[in-house]
């Protein structure tokens, strides 16, 4: 039994690394700085800001946000007003009471959009991990983070130049896209957004800033988490040390003393 045990183990082992490698080649993946990562990190939200702007002036023509409420938009320090704006000048939603579209309003969510087929952005930085491994361990998204918005930013930053034909779709090379090429043309080029803070606006700029606010959209109440685990394990602490003092004062009448019988 336990001989079986072993050889499978070995064989295990001894297979692993070429099975991830038939998988398809992993994609480079940068670990990217971002200011929300780590138990005390916070959005920046001028980078949120600005990477909402890239999403209206670039991806919005392709990708859909449809799970994101606008009015949530206050968040990145916008107000109400400038929310009514922003909505009715960028979106138009479909309303089933007057069988016709009209400008969106903060009630309404980003729209969703499939007209080239690509995917839903809404929840992408959380349905993507930048990091992996080492054989399947996890262990790297122990330390480094899921990596989510990592493998979002490497990918719109990670294009080489190279494209090709297959089968009458143009595919370009990537060099974080499992596999190494996507259909999605490179998106970004370097100033293609002008910022009104007149910040950085070069590809992996621009990329970083976009990937942040993807990470806010699928995840808005982060800090929330972050915070109410912080409160969770201060309470715990002092709970573990009232225990431990009440447990000492119950038993301290019988301790070290003879037994009678
Ligand atoms: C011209 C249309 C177009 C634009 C503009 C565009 N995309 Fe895409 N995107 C696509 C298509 C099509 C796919 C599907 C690609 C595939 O699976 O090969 C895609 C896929 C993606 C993916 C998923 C990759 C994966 O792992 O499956 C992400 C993330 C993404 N786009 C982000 C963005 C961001 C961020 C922007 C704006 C900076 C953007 N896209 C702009 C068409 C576009």
């Amino acid at each position: 039994m336990f001989k079986k045990l072993a050889i499978g183990a070995a064989f295990a082992l001894a297979l692993s690394p070429a099975a991830s490698f038939a998988a398809g080649a992993e994609g480079h993946i940068e670990d990217f700085d971002f200011s929300f990562e780590g138990p005390f990190g916070t959005w920046d939200q001028n980078q949120l800001q600005r990477g909402l702007q890239i999403y209206t002036e670039v991806c919005a023509a392709c990708h859909g946000l449809q799970y994101v409420p606008l009015r949530d938009l206050e968040a990145l320090g916008y107000s109400e007003e400038q929310v009514i704006v922003y909505a009715a000048d960028n979106f138009e939603v479909f309303d089933p009471e007057l069988d016709d579209f009209r400008p969106a309003i903060p009630t309404d969510h980003f729209p969703a959009n499939t007209a080239v087929g690509a995917p839903d952005l809404s929840l992408m930085a959380k349905a993507r991990a930048g990091f992996h491994g080492p054989y399947g361990l996890g262990i790297n998204q122990l330390v480094k983070g899921m990596g989510g918005a990592e493998y979002i930013a490497s990918l719109l930053d990670g294009y080489t130049g190279k494209e090709k034909e297959e089968a009458g779709t143009i595919l370009y090379e990537n060099t974080a896209f499992p596999g190494g090429w996507i259909s999605m043309g490179p998106p970004l080029s370097d100033e293609q957004v002008e910022f009104a803070d007149g910040h950085s606006n070069s590809v992996e700029h621009m990329s970083e800033d976009v990937a942040a606010f993807l990470m806010w959209a699928a995840e808005p109440k982060m800090m929330d988490r972050k915070n109410a685990g912080f409160v969770g394990v201060i309470f715990l602490s002092v709970l573990s040390v009232l225990l431990y003092l009440v447990n000492k004062r119950i038993w301290a009448p019988h301790k070290g003393k003879a037994r009678k019988d």
